[in-house]
């Protein structure tokens, strides 16, 4: 494996990750426990739960990761970690962990931003030239950015209120579908009539590139009321119907702001080589993939969507973006804070 090599650490929700990646993009460890079922009997992650989740397995997954990539901490260049945005009590376990590392090591720490490991995550498994248009996606962010280089990032759009995600997760809890939603509401769906519930795609009819799902929720629980009332209840059948109709609408609003998005891309930046990314926990849909694979053909856009376990929350990524970050000379104090919120 080529130097340098980076270790990366993951804790800003509810995956406990650490991974380590070589400059001729090998991934030498992967290693990562989901807290999924710790969080499904409530719905949701809780806050307390997954931040004494991560101080429970933590260390051995790192350790882990060491002996996967039959290394010892001496061996990397530079320790990365999550350090916002995120829940705040998860990502200083993170921060302190590396930190520590880092000190009694003698290497560079590199502080990185969650948004920034998902942004930079599409260039880990293909080789993509800057700028890219991207399209990001997850359980907490939703948004539509030209990447213009590492650290530069020009923002086309975003939601005024809930992430794609997060549209997902409330409507499977609505449905009882369980958490995470996203893959519930895919599975659903796979057997269900997108067409049969006719549910809001709010803002497609604007200009611009902003999101807006909050209206999804309220028009789902409606529709499975109307059911309750005209047959006394919500068949299997009916609930495939309503994840699949659930699928396309945010489908919908996310083709829709992408293809404004392309315009302004392509008009802002003429870039040489253009190209649409994908990135983020809604990023594993498929049939959002097969949508935005057309969306991008029909441009004449190049399109690129990670391999599904580097779409979901992950060390790997936050150790890509820790190297070419210190590709370009970069590291960061000690001091460095945990940042709940951090903005792109
Ligand atoms: O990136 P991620 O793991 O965590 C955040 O940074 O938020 O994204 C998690 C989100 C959840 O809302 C989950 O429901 C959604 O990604 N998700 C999916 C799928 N897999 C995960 N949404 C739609 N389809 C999927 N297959
Ligand atoms: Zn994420």
């Amino acid at each position: 494996a080529q130097h340098p090599i980076i270790l990366g650490i993951e804790t800003s929700c509810d995956e406990t990750a650490a991974a380590i990646v070589s400059a001729d993009k090998r991934v030498l460890a992967h290693a990562l426990w989901s807290q999924v079922d710790a969080h499904a009997v409530y719905g949701g992650v809780v806050p307390e739960i997954a931040a004494r989740a991560h101080v429970d397995h933590l260390d051995h997954l790192i350790r882990q990761a060491l002996s996967q990539a039959d290394m010892q901490l001496c061996d990397v260049d530079a320790i990365a970690a999550t350090a916002g945005p995120g829940l705040i009590g998860g990502v200083m376990v993170g921060v302190v962990t590396a930190k520590a590392m880092a000190l009694g090591a003698g290497k560079p720490f590199i502080a990185v931003n969650h948004l920034e490991g998902h942004a930079l995550s599409p260039r880990l498994t293909a080789d993509i030239a800057f700028p890219y248009l991207l399209l990001l996606v997850s359980g907490g962010h939703c948004q539509l950015l030209v990447v213009k280089g590492v650290g530069r990032y020009h923002r086309l759009g975003s939601t005024i209120d809930d992430a794609a995600g997060e549209a997902f997760d409330k409507t499977a809890k609505l449905l009882g579908l369980g958490y995470p939603g996203g893959p519930a509401i895919e599975l659903a769906a796979r057997s269900g009539d997108p067409k049969r519930f006719s549910l809001p795609r709010p803002l497609t009819n604007k200009p611009g590139c902003n999101f807006s799902f909050s209206g999804l929720k309220t028009a789902v629980r409606r529709a499975a009321e109307a059911l309750e009332s005209e047959q006394g209840g919500v068949h299997d059948r009916d609930l495939c119907d309503l994840a699949a109709s659930t699928q396309a609408a945010i489908g919908d609003c996310l083709i829709n702001r992408t293809k404004h998005a392309i315009a302004q891309y392509l008009e802002d930046y003429a870039p040489k080589a253009p190209a649409l990314v994908v990135a983020g926990g809604v990023a594993a849909n498929e049939t959002l993939r097969q949508r935005l694979t057309g969306l991008a053909q029909d441009h004449g856009l190049a399109f690129y969507a990670p391999p599904l376990w580097l779409c979901t929350d992950n060390g790997a990524m936050i150790a890509w973006a820790g190297m070419e970050r210190f590709q370009i000379g970069q590291s960061d104090p000690l001091d460095s804070p945990a940042r709940p919120r951090w903005p792109l």
